[in-house]
């Protein structure tokens, strides 16, 4: 287990070598720490770009891991870095295991990640199994090799329906838009099979049936941690496997409307657990266990949920119904429930999620009316009211719901300065291949993926460094001035200092993490439970100021009390009893 001995400090940056002292990470080595974590997601393209190309890099990663160490955080999760096209953003890979020029090098990399544990956080990657860049070597060998050939067979062709094979094989559909499926024209110049995407054209689904898919999986999958990687978060981990024949979806929708079928032939089929026990018994061999989160997209069904961190297969999952649950008391407390009594029914800690690069930043949605429907997307967004303000406040309030509840946490960058989505991006500067592949109706996810504000009175507010050679790949809004890490840095009220000093206190309240909770009884509109020992977290989401336990001290509250030392509402305070 290399990355938890002492070190000598020879990939500090500055080179140099500290007094020897016990290994930063050494302390939880034996403790399954991804029970209690809270994992930083950097979505690389937009965190901090250190050589002024507009695009976040390592360099700039590396410039800030002493930002991320004392915000207090435990792990790092990075979206893909390998090199890409960039059709999707990197989730179209075309080198499992290269670093993409745009972001740096192998080396930096690697220096990274010792950087990274010499601080004390761990490093997850993301792994993307499910499809491939379309110019992936193997891709291009397969539309070389021609029907039937063995290169075919590591992805899903298909030949078409019709008398002349010109309708898709069959009628699903591409998640972005548009059908799953698209015709090649054979190396002889005709038209010819088709392959199936359940994302952009530029993605062709793997064939998870394949041993030479597996092989090249696992031996990635070493090559990272080999190389210090703590674990990966698994991209659209409940699509690797799909239904024998390929049958129609039909009228079946994903997620399923509650009291439909499960059954669905590409989302979510038991034959993806077999696969993550493979990648389990992996993981585990290693002295130090590297971890595993699924992004699995099973909404509204948490007994699914479970069956991917069952004893044997992946340590944690994505809890999405968190993210999607309104700001309403009574729909927390039941998503709290039924995510805490499917994880415990299998032994499992569960996660807790208020946003990612892929859904719309949780400011933007929780200053909607909330329960009117599912909000996930800018699109679901757009024709509703908006009170930003009311948003903020809410959004204050659900982090310190969230770091208070049993498990881990995601903080999807960002959310730590409390940025809303960016709703006006012009349409010519939309980069998601869902605004194109939807027809120009989904206006898709970039803005939840706009560059970091970290200093300064004007773009690029210090996302790149003085002098760059180009804007930020996105624009970011002149009012994140005021939402950069300088400004809100010492400021008492602002969002940053709020989640330094909630994750301070997470770090050394042995209440917090993993765990129990019981709910204390309370007025309807308002959460409250306890964790042990002595810590008591109160959510007032109704209209009316409520009373705060007396012979109890505060340790943090989202909001100034009333007049009256009353918790108004939208407002959460963490108390020691
Ligand atoms: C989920 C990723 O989070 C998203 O950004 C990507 O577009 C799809 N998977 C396809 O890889």
């Amino acid at each position: 287990m290399p990355d938890l001995e002492p070190r000598t400090g020879e990939l500090l940056a500055g080179g140099a070598a500290p007094a020897a002292s016990p290994h930063p990470l050494a302390r939880d080595a034996r403790r399954r720490w991804w029970r209690s974590a809270v994992i930083y997601q950097i979505y690389i393209r937009s965190f901090a770009d250190g050589n002024g190309d507009g695009v976040g890099d390592i360099a700039g990663i590396r410039s800030r891991l002493g930002y991320l160490a004392s915000l207090g955080i435990d792990a790092l999760w990075i979206n893909p870095w390998y090199p890409s096209p960039m059709k999707d953003a990197g989730y179209d890979v075309a080198d499992l295991r290269g670093i993409d020029p745009r972001f740096g090098t192998l080396a930096e990399a690697t220096a990274m990640i010792a950087e990274a544990h010499e601080l004390g956080l761990r490093v997850l990657l993301d792994l993307v199994p499910n499809h491939l860049s379309s110019e992936h070597p193997w891709f291009q060998a397969a539309l070389a090799a021609g029907h039937g050939s063995e290169e075919r067979a590591r992805f899903i062709f298909r030949p078409g329906r019709g008398t002349d094979g010109s309708e898709p094989p069959n009628d699903w559909q591409s998640t972005f838009g548009g059908p799953a499926w698209t015709r090649v024209t054979e190396p002889d110049g005709v038209p010819g099979d088709w392959y199936l995407h359940l994302f952009a054209p530029e993605q062709p689904d793997l064939d998870w049936s394949s041993p030479d898919v597996r092989a090249e999986f696992e031996r990635t999958m070493r090559f990272w941690f080999d190389r210090g990687v703590d674990g990966f978060r698994i991209d659209v981990a409940h699509g690797l496997a799909k239904a024998n024949g390929l049958p129609d979806v039909g009228s079946l929708t994903w997620p399923p409307t509650p009291g439909d079928p499960v059954e669905h032939p590409h989302w979510d089929l038991d034959g993806v657990h077999e696969i993550y026990r493979g990648w389990r018994a992996l993981a585990d061999s290693y002295a130090d266990p590297r971890v595993f989160v699924a992004e699995a997209w099973v909404i509204g069904r948490p007994e699914r949920l479970a069956r991917y961190v069952r004893a044997d297969e992946l340590h944690t999952a994505f809890n999405f119904d968190f993210l999607f649950t309104p700001w309403l008391a009574a729909d927390l407390r039941s998503t709290i429930d039924d995510a805490i009594a499917a994880h415990e029914a299998v032994g499992a800690a569960p996660t807790w999620v208020l946003s990612n690069h892929d859904v719309a930043r949780e400011v933007s949605r929780y200053a909607r009316p909330q329960g009117v429907r599912r909000l996930r997307h800018l699109s679901d967004l757009l024709d509703l009211p908006a009170d930003f303000h009311l948003g903020m406040r809410r959004a204050r309030a659900a982090a310190l719901l969230m770091l208070a509840l049993p498990g881990s946490a995601y903080v999807y960058q960002g959310e730590e300065l409390g940025l809303p989505e960016v709703e006006d991006i012009p349409d010519e500067l939309l980069r998601d291949p869902t605004w194109e592949q939807s027809g120009r109706k989904d206006r898709g996810r970039d803005g939840a993926r706009v560059p970091l504000p970290w200093s300064g009175e004007q773009p690029p507010y210090g996302f790149s460094p003085a002098g760059a050679t180009a804007a930020p790949w996105l624009p970011q809004p002149g009012s994140w001035r005021e939402l950069s890490v300088e400004a809100q840095t010492g400021r008492v009220r602002s969002m940053l200092e709020l989640y330094r000093a909630a994750l301070r206190i997470r770090r050394r309240n042995p209440a917090l993490g993993d765990g129990r909770l019981s709910w204390l009884p309370s007025p309807d509109g308002v959460l409250s439970f306890a964790r042990e020992p002595h810590f008591t977290c109160i959510v007032n989401l109704g209209a009316d100021p409520v009373p705060v336990p007396p012979a109890s001290r505060m340790l943090l509250c989202s909001g100034a009390l009333t007049s009256a030392a009353e918790l108004p509402s939208d407002t959460a305070i963490w108390l020691e009893r």
